[in-house]
Order: C-alpha cells, then sequence, then structure tokens
C-alpha cells in the first residue's frame, strides 16, 4: 500500500485555523494521497513536538507553524532560509535529507495578494504600516525587499516600532500614532497589521482615519479577515481609495508550504476563495 503522505498545523490554540480548508481543498483537487492535520500543542510540549518532527518518528513531512510557535520552530529547526533568519520565526518547516528545514512564507503571501489585486503596489514612494507585532516583521521585510524606499511603522506602543526600525534600519522609521496623518501625506501604500478592527479584540474603538492625503492611486490594505471588510477598509473606500482585502495573504502563504510537502505547486483560485468565505461567513 501507498504510504500517505502527511503534514500538519500547530498552535496554541489552533481549533480556529482555516489552514485544514486550503490544504484540504489542494489535495482533493490534485488527488494526493495526503493529509493536514490540525495539532494542538503547547508551548511546553512543543521542544519534544519538533524533536519527533526532526527524527522522522511523528511521520509528519512537515507543516505550519502558528503562533505562539513561530519563534521556537525557528530555534529548533536544523535549516533556515534568509527569510526566516532575518525575522527569527519560522511559519513553515519540512523535513529535506533527513533535517527539518525552515522558513516564513507570510511575506510571500502578503506579496502575492497585493500582486494580485493591485500589481503596482510596489511602486508607491512610501509606505505606512500600522502595527509592530510579528505579522508587521514580516511585511516590512517584504515592503523593503520589494524595493520600497520610505517605510513608516505606527504603533501605539511606539517603542515596538523603534525595535523594528532599529533591527531593519533604513528605510524604516518609528512613529507613534499621532504621527498617522503626517506620515499618510503623499504615501502610496497603508497597511494594517495591527488587531484594530479584528473580530473579538478592541474593534469597537477604530480611530478615523484621513486616507484622503495619500497619493492618488494609493492602495489600502487590511492584514485582518475576520471581518473580511474591516472597519478601515469601509472607511478607505468611502473617501475613494482602492483597497484590497487580507484572505489572499492567508491563500498565497500555503502555497510555498503545500509544494514542499505534496511536490505540486497549487494555485490559488476564486473557487477556494469562495470556500474559505463561506466557512468565515458560518464560524465567525
Ligand atoms: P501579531 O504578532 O499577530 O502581529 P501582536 O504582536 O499582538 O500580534 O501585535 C498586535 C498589534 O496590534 C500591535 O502593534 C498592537 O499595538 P501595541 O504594540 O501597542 O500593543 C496593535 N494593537 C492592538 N490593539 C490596538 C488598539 N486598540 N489600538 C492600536 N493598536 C492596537
Amino acid at each position: 500500500m501507498v504510504e500517505q503522505i502527511r503534514a500538519f498545523v500547530t498552535g496554541f490554540p489552533v481549533k480556529h485555523s482555516r489552514s485544514p480548508l486550503i490544504h484540504r481543498h489542494w489535495l482533493e483537487l490534485a488527488k494526493i494521497n495526503g493529509s493536514y492535520e490540525i495539532i494542538e500543542v503547547t508551548p511546553e510540549n512543543f521542544a519534544d513536538f519538533m524533536e519527533n518532527l526532526s527524527s522522522g518518528r511523528s511521520g509528519f513531512v512537515g507543516g505550519n507553524v502558528t503562533i505562539p510557535h513561530k519563534q521556537q520552530a525557528f530555534a529548533l529547526a536544523v535549516k533556515a532560509d534568509e527569510i526566516a533568519v532575518e525575522l527569527g520565526a519560522a511559519n513553515t518547516l519540512w523535513l529535506e535529507d533527513g533535517r527539518l528545514c525552515a522558513t516564513n512564507t507570510d511575506g510571500y503571501g502578503f506579496a502575492a495578494n497585493l500582486d494580485q489585486w493591485a500589481p503596482r503596489w510596489d511602486q508607491a514612494d512610501s509606505a505606512v504600516i500600522l502595527g509592530a507585532g510579528g505579522a508587521s516583521r514580516a511585511i516590512i521585510q517584504t515592503v523593503r525587499d520589494r524595493g520600497i524606499s520610505r517605510i513608516h511603522v505606527v504603533n501605539r506602543t511606539v517603542s515596538r516600532a523603534a525595535e523594528l526600525a532599529a533591527r531593519f534600519g533604513r528605510p524604516v522609521e518609528a512613529h507613534p500614532l499621532e504621527a498617522l496623518g503626517e506620515v499618510l501625506s503623499g504615501a502610496g501604500l497603508f497597511i494594517n497589521t495591527s488587531s484594530l478592527g479584528m473580530h473579538g479584540s478592541a474593534g469597537g474603538d477604530v480611530p478615523a482615519i484621513d486616507f484622503s492625503v495619500m497619493a492618488p492611486d494609493a492602495i489600502v490594505t487590511d492584514i485582518v479577515y475576520t471581518p473580511l471588510v474591516t472597519p478601515l477598509m469601509t472607511m478607505a473606500k468611502q473617501q475613494g481609495l482602492k483597497v484590497v482585502d487580507g484572505l489572499g495573504m492567508l491563500l498565497h502563504q500555503a502555497v510555498p508550504g503545500f509544494e514542499k510537502w505534496f511536490g505540486i505547486r497549487p494555485v490559488v483560485t476564486d473557487i477556494l476563495r469562495q470556500r474559505i468565505v463561506a466557512d468565515l461567513e458560518n464560524r465567525t
């Protein structure tokens, strides 16, 4: 009997993850004898989980890692690529010649989503990124790598933005929330990486933002996808800006992992998107 190829997503908690829906859709479509399993692992047990994975005993060929294990996953992998090394965090693991390898595909997913819906996004002279958490890091890296020469990171806790500016050096500058209006002026791209507007978080107090001061043809995007159309996106749309939602980032970040584990590069289609949208509508 041919053995099933098994991959996983781990986190704590991880039940809310939509990744199984995405990978199972591609497995079905390509008629691959594979599985994508949800494995909840506590922080205390994560090192053991990685040890089992590394040794091949777990039976998995690799998987995705989400909050709060991304830094540990990077630290415990044998080999990490440049992207993961700079971020100090991994979301995708795979075994290669018996060695546990790691990368981070969040930035790839972010860029691929904008490439699809707003192809000239990387022509912006300057970008404004709201938030300074883990997601912000991966996005700063990608925005820099795509050649945007001024990146303003705005955060409620300005010291966290300053840490990122120090880490990435030029072209990243840190600002407090009060500076948002000023840095938005003339900017070509605004990205919300903060949890502002997310279901179940501090969604009620999203401040009014004047996006009209941005460059003509500026793009506003939110990596929050619950709700799919966030309060910030609604605001920007009403002010006549082009907006891109964050669901595509989730879909595209899954592509490199699937290819590593199952050997076929999958395609992000509208049918897949609709499946996830339907699930979001049912579950949130
Ligand atoms: P992740 O790793 O997913 O990016 P995180 O590290 O918890 O998540 O970061 C969440 C981001 O949302 C932070 O930038 C946070 O600001 P602080 O660094 O000041 O905590 C931001 N955030 C959350 N709630 C916010 C609010 N009500 N107003 C402004 N920013 C908020």
